[in-house]
């Protein structure tokens, strides 16, 4: 049998993992030969591939990125897109995809599965927002990342006596700034699932300087004030529409400064919490997806991705992966005794 596998949207540490850890257990338990498509959808619509074998994946592990790249192409947007892809399919004689993926990809994956393409999702991303899995890999080694760097922050935050904002990924979800702010020992966490009221942030901000200590904020890159507009660098959108954001935090810092009149600075953490080499937790669940999307294929249960339940992993319907998982209101409430002390 021969396997196709790509990695589309956003990188993020681990995909090399699953890569791996698919070929290695299609490889030597079963006998399949890969074919690594190049940039994700990108790939499958220009033909562009690459040789995937166990040598081409040996020492990729620890390694952060993938080996095969990635692209947030659409081919659901592309003139004769799907048919474009299902030639590049039957040019290399490829059977099935794993395709490994955030929410967009496996979006595309879903519509090109009901057309009678075979695959398996594997979900991936930072943001940790894809529906229907506890987690996605790639999301610990960025929690990890940016809770470094807000212990970092409390120190030179103190020494200045200034309020420290930290900006940190999450486009539609607080995933990332709840865990590392949480971890981090933040004195507010802005979420995108909760509109923040300014006031209340500086009262925040106040208190905590009252009681001695310099403030750290953490800011999910898609907050948003109260009865306010969301805040962007630009305007342009990406090929599934998404805008690019960044810019809260500076905004939030100037206001703060404005309100409070205590000088406040902005961290943008951006793409380092998606660069780098992925943390033991994530090359664990990462291998375990892997092997887990092989057994599907091997199955033919298409159509489906490998999800994290509890500690099991469990096959659902691609259709499933779709809905965009966002912090719960409950457990945003959970540490509301942290803020402002
Ligand atoms: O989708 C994952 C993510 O990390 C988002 O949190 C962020 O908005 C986006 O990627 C930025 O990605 P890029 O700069 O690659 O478009």
């Amino acid at each position: 049998m021969r396997v196709g596998v790509l990695t589309g949207g956003g990188d993020c540490p681990g995909l090399n993992a699953v890569i791996r850890s698919v070929v290695r257990k299609g490889v030597q338990e079963y006998a399949w030969e890969f074919v690594g498509i190049v940039d994700g959808w990108g790939g499958a619509v220009k033909d562009v591939t690459r040789p995937l074998d166990v040598r081409a994946v040996r020492g990729i592990l620890p390694l952060g990125g993938t080996i095969l790249g990635s692209s947030r192409t659409n081919p659901l947007r592309l003139e004769k897109g799907i048919e474009r892809v299902k030639n590049t399919l039957a040019a290399h004689g490829i059977e099935a995809l794993v395709v490994i993926g955030g929410e967009d990809t496996l979006g595309v994956a879903h519509t090109l599965s009901e057309t009678g393409i075979d695959l398996v999702g594997v979900p991936k991303t930072i943001d940790n927002d894809v529906g229907g899995t506890d987690y996605t890999f790639g999301f610990d080694t960025a929690v990890g990342i940016a809770t470094e760097a807000i212990d970092r922050l409390h120190t030179t935050a103190e020494s200045h006596k200034r309020t420290l904002v930290v900006e940190v990924m999450g486009r539609h979800s607080g995933w990332i700034a709840l865990h590392a702010g949480v971890a981090g020992g933040a004195n507010a966490i802005l979420i995108p699932e909760v509109e923040f009221d300014l006031d209340r942030v500086c009262a925040w901000v106040e208190r905590r300087f009252e009681i001695n200590y310099a403030p750290i904020v953490v800011v999910a890159e898609g907050a948003v004030p109260k009865a306010g507009q969301m805040v962007l660098k630009d305007e342009s959108r990406d090929e599934f529409g998404h805008v690019r954001l960044s810019g809260i935090g500076d905004w939030l810092a100037r206001e703060i400064e404005g309100r409070t009149k205590k000088e406040a600075r902005t961290t943008v953490l951006g793409h380092v919490q998606r660069g780098g080499t992925p943390s033991a937790y994530d090359r664990w669940l990462a291998t375990r997806f892997g092997l887990h999307a092989v057994e599907a294929v091997k199955d033919g249960d298409f159509g489906t991705m490998v999800a994290l339940r509890g500690t099991d992993i469990v096959r659902i319907p691609l259709a499933d992966a779709r809905t965009n998982k966002r912090v719960p209101a409950e457990l945003y409430a959970e540490f509301d005794v942290f803020f402002g002390t």
